[in-house]
């Protein structure tokens, strides 16, 4: 719900989201008091492919400051802050500033081999050490590698600069300012990053085989950013007073630096992320910068690459909408069906890009509303494999954090706590990546300060568990027996 408009200043949080941009207009007591949204195309030109427009992403950013600020006076604004989707790879020319191909999206496999090959010659446990992160397609490091194979194979031009790489703040922040800068949290989710020298690596350069000339400069997550410019709804000259990855946004909005909380985004994909002040790496987990805004801060992070996108699937082929899905699967039982979605390989804790997606158990009574629940049950699983993952080395964790698009449905977040066998506290404000944005930036403005952040208010809805003990593992038995037969090895 939104606030009275007001008066006073206010900060512009945009989340570049993998489906759609959105906006909210924070006021100087952390209210929300305007929102705008625009959608974002994806298109899959061959098995594992997954690619969007870099130009449509930066259209959508401008038009859901549009709808935003509809009713708004802009000269309210005091500062952006801006959060995006990871890992998803731009390439652009230097000297026009127009992109040199499709983003590849961050759920792109297309880089498999490449990773294969950097796996067999055993540099995986060093890669790993230094970027905190398991070789995976999913990276940005391997996605850069294939584009430049493609359209610089001697990297002549990535050399000179005049080829340039950069995750989606990079490519949006150039759109304003022409200047070649990423944000640390982003970088670090590149796999060409040491995340505790917080510089690129020379040696993951090479072995990915990406020229430092072709890469952005590192910048905190406070900037220095160039100012707004070329959004119609926004005098140019705006500040952008700070950036973060879209699941870094979200931990900041629920005040994460706190030790204790673990946060899940419920998006396209889902991310499970709780700061860690060891700075250790831990099985099946990544270990990411959440953000810097004076000294750097640690998470453990686990990615699951479909939850809110297998629901999307199931409705495009039902030929219905994603609500009327969600209808559907409160409604029914699985029966016993289980649907893995594997679409483009399994994240954490699997890591594995050659399990194949799959539905099974089906029975010739097996219809539309048992698939749709077991869709919805992958979702809980896969969370819960991961929020077990951060329990072993974090500690019990007794409440997760949940925002995003999924997290509005309360039969997901139900059986969520049924499925994890922990409360879950749904933020009424589903759309905590841009929250946390506005958060930052409202940092740089002088709105609040951090104790200040700590003691706003965050109302959310607690779901508790009510399934017995016997019925969850039994039920997370059976998930665990079909991931294990959709994870196969490829004969080649
Ligand atoms: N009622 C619902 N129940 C469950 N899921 C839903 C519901 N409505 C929307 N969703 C899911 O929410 C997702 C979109 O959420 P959101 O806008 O937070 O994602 P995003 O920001 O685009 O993606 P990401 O954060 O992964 O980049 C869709 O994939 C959709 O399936
Ligand atoms: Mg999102």
């Amino acid at each position: 719900m939104l606030a009275e408009p007001g008066t006073g200043p206010l900060v512009l949080g945009i989340d570049q989201g993998t489906s759609s941009t959105k906006v909210l207009a924070v006021d100087e007591g952390g209210a929300v008091v305007a929102e705008g949204q625009a959608p974002v195309g994806q298109t899959h030109p061959a098995p594992g492919w997954v690619e969007q427009s870099a130009v449509e992403i930066w259209e959508s950013v401008q038009m859901a400051v549009g709808h935003c600020l509809a009713g708004v006076d802009p000269a309210r604004v005091a500062g952006v802050g801006l959060s995006t989707q990871r890992e998803s790879l731009v390439v652009w020319d230097g000297d026009t500033g127009a992109p040199l191909g499709p983003v590849l999206g961050w759920q792109d496999r297309r880089s498999r081999d490449i990773c294969a090959h950097l796996v067999d010659s055993g540099a995986a446990p060093e890669i790993a050490a230094t970027s905190g992160l398991p070789v995976d397609p999913m990276f940005s490091a391997a996605k850069a590698a294939w584009t430049l194979d493609q359209i610089d194979p001697d990297r002549r031009r990535s050399r000179s600069g005049r080829v340039r790489l950069g995750t989606v703040d990079s490519w949006l922040l150039s759109r304003f300012g022409g200047e070649h800068v990423i944000e640390l949290g982003n970088a670090s989710r590149t796999q060409l990053l040491d995340i505790h020298a917080r510089a690129w690596d020379p040696r993951l350069l090479d072995l990915f085989g990406v020229p430092e000339a072709a890469l952005p400069d590192v910048v905190s997550s406070v900037g220095p950013f160039p100012a707004v410019r070329g959004i119609p709804a926004l005098p140019d000259g705006v500040p952008v007073l700070g950036v973060a990855g879209d699941s870094h946004a979200a931990l900041f909005a629920n005040a994460g630096w706190r030790p204790g909380s673990t946060k899940i985004s419920y998006g396209t994909g889902t991310s499970v992320m709780a700061a860690t002040v060891t700075g250790e790496a831990a099985d099946g987990l990544c270990l990411t910068i959440a953000w810097d805004t004076g000294e750097p801060v640690y998470a453990l992070e686990g990615n699951i690459r479909s939850s809110g996108a297998t629901i999307v699937w199931l409705s495009q082929l039902l030929g219905q909408d994603v609500d009327a899905v969600a209808e559907l699967a409160a409604r029914g039982a699985s029966d016993g069906v289980h649907l893995v979605p594997a679409f483009t390989g399994l994240g954490a804790p699997w890591w594995d890009p050659a399990a194949t997606a799959l539905i099974e158990g089906l029975t010739p009574g097996s219809g539309p509303a048992a698939v749709a629940r077991a869709a919805f049950e992958a979702v809980a699983f896969q969370i819960e494999d991961v929020v077990a993952a951060v329990a072993g080395c974090s500690g019990p964790v007794t409440t997760l954090l949940a925002d995003g698009g999924g997290s509005v449905n309360p039969f997901l977040m139900q059986l969520q706590a049924d499925t994890s066998g922990r409360c879950v506290r749904a933020s009424h404000t589903p759309d905590l990546s841009a929250l946390g944005a506005a958060h930052l930036a409202g940092l740089g403005a002088s709105l609040w300060d951090m104790t200040g952040l700590e003691t706003h208010a965050r109302p959310a809805t607690t779901f508790t568990p009510v399934e017995d003990d016997t019925s969850r593992k039994s039920r997370m038995a059976g998930w665990h027996s079909a991931v294990a037969r959709c994870r196969w090895q490829d004969p080649a």
